[in-house]
């Protein structure tokens, strides 16, 4: 299958790595040379731990199932998954580009299906297909229908999600969708919790990592999901559901407007290096 994936940041790179993985003709396509080859960077790194582990033998014959193009639509597809910021003005831009019939997926990880599926030409054949970072390493994918996306989209995105290993589950297009919705209102209550300073940064991480057998605590799950995505997520849902649950806490934003993005910038709650 040819594949065209949109937006070389951390999702982009991890979902076109999946797709070549599994040996479909990937095009990663993104505004700059610069980003694309940033995404290369992080997609042959991740390839390496793999070589290391034995799951693949080449980097190089994985890494040449990609190419790379500022034009979305220097490759005809069978399928284009867009996966740029979580900013409506951006995936409208990048949407209505577009010039292909064939199923567009978005990566949207809090914007309704039903409100982007008016940027597309066909919005029965327009899905959300959320994928979790990692993705190479996680296994979920969260697939939400717009209130016109078809019976047959659907179950071709569920067939193509099981072909890729992963586990696709069906979610309503609400808000956050289920895991945002859990998620977000975690790690905002963790970050009031520091602001309150009901136990420091390491504290709060240490106290649902061992108690909670999560694998990496709230405040550190923010750094490594990049502060400006979280709180661009919380603003869509503050601003959807109206609920002070999802209201971007003080300290995050001024975190974001210091750009201080977590571990990409190599600081946020912590430090990196
Ligand atoms: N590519 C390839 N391999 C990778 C990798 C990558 N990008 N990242 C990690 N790995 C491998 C490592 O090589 C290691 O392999 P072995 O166990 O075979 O040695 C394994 O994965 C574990 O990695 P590490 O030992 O480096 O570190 P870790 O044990 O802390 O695991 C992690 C890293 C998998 C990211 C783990 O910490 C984790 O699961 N964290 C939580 C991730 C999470 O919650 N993601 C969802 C975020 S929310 C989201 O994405 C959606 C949204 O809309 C915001």
């Amino acid at each position: 299958m040819r594949v065209t994936v949109i937006g070389a940041g951390t999702m982009g790179s991890g979902i076109a790595e999946v797709f070549a993985l599994n040996n479909h003709e990937v095009l990663l396509s993104d505004v700059s040379n610069d980003i694309l080859n940033n995404g290369r960077k992080k997609i042959e790194a991740s390839l390496e731990k793999f070589k290391e582990k034995g799951r693949i033998k080449s980097v190089e014959d994985v890494l040449e199932k990609i190419s790379m193009n500022t034009d979305i639509n220097a490759q005809e597809s069978d399928l284009y998954i867009e996966a740029v910021l979580e900013r409506i003005d951006v995936k409208r831009d990048v949407l209505s580009r577009i010039r292909s019939d064939a199923i567009i997926a978005t990566n949207t990880s809090s914007i309704s299906i039903t409100y982007l599926s008016k940027f597309v030409r066909n919005p029965e054949k327009f899905i959300g297909m959320h994928f979790f970072n990692p993705p190479p390493i996680m296994s979920l994918i969260e697939i939400v229908r717009g209130n016109s996306t078809s019976d047959e989209t659907t179950k071709k995105i569920v067939e193509i999600s099981r072909s890729l290993g992963k586990t696709p589950v069906e979610v309503n297009d609400f808000p956050g969708f289920v895991s945002n919705r859990v998620l977000m209102a975690m790690l905002r209550e963790a970050i009031i919790a520091y602001e309150e300073n009901v136990a420091s940064a390491e504290g709060i991480d240490t106290v649902m990592k061992l108690g909670m057998n999560h694998p990496m605590g709230p405040l550190e799950l923010s750094d490594f999901i990049g502060l400006d995505v979280v709180y661009d997520i919380m603003n869509v849902l503050y601003n959807d559901t109206g609920s002070e649950r999802f209201k971007p806490p003080i300290t995050l934003r001024n975190l974001v407007y210091a750009g201080k993005l977590g571990r990409k910038t190599g600081e946020g709650f912590y430090k990196y290096k």
